[in-house]
């Protein structure tokens, strides 16, 4: 990262925001990845040591929102929707076009989701804002989550567990467990073996 917080590899003309934590051993492919980042918190997001973002990857986080990302985690293209938090532990691998979204941003009500479509025609930031509720979501470390999953508000993925392709996760993963699915429903336990490969 240069003093003006670019990146000298950067194809989009952006910053990184003032209040992003970096390690100087993270990576971040493109700073277009925090166009819908308005988090005023401070450490909006955080990566930690060895931790990296590819292309595809973007940070919406609304004013309220945390995302932290753990040692040597890496996010391949992963929608992040976050007005609570979304912590993303040491060694997790997300990949591509995973969905972590900790509220829905919208109402389920028809009458104030009407209402919130006509306010978005009328802003500058074409995103919803609703009051809807945000529950924490805990990606525990050496998870892995495959292509296309999505994982709902709420939910706490346990160390070392894996999230098949195209699951829609909606409620709390058992450590070392893999699931795949819509819902998501418990394949198989890792066995010792397999833990110990994920320790
Ligand atoms: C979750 C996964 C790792 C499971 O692999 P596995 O342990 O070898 O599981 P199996 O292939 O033996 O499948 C076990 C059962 O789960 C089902 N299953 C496996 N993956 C599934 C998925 N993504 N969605 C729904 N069902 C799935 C299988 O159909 C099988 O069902 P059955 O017992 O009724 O026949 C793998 O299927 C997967 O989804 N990998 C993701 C790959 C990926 O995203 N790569 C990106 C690179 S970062």
């Amino acid at each position: 990262m240069t003093k003006n917080r670019k990146l000298e590899w950067d194809w989009f003309p952006g910053v990184i925001p003032e209040n992003v934590v970096v390690d100087v051993t993270a990576y971040i492919e493109t700073t277009f990845s925090f166009q819908f980042y308005r988090s005023q918190l401070s450490g909006g997001v955080e990566y930690k040591h060895g931790a990296s973002t590819y292309l595809g990857t973007m940070f919406d986080v609304g004013p309220r929102g945390r995302v932290t990302l753990g040692e040597y985690a890496l996010v391949h293209g992963a929608r992040i929707i976050c007005d609570s938090e979304i912590f993303i532990g040491d060694y997790a691998l997300i990949s591509w076009n995973v969905v972590l979204m900790d509220t829905y941003r919208v109402p389920l009500n028809a009458q104030e989701r009407r209402r919130e479509l006509e306010l978005i025609s009328t802003r500058e930031l074409r995103i919803a804002s609703a009051d809807v509720p945000a529950k924490p979501i805990r990606i525990e470390r050496n998870v892995w989550i495959g292509f296309d999953a999505c994982v709902l508000p709420g939910v706490t993925i346990g160390e070392g567990s894996v999230i098949g392709a195209k699951s829609v996760v909606t409620e709390n993963v058992s450590p070392f467990t893999v699931v795949a699915g819509n819902p998501a429903r418990v394949i198989r336990q890792l066995d010792s073996q397999e833990k110990n490969h994920h320790a």
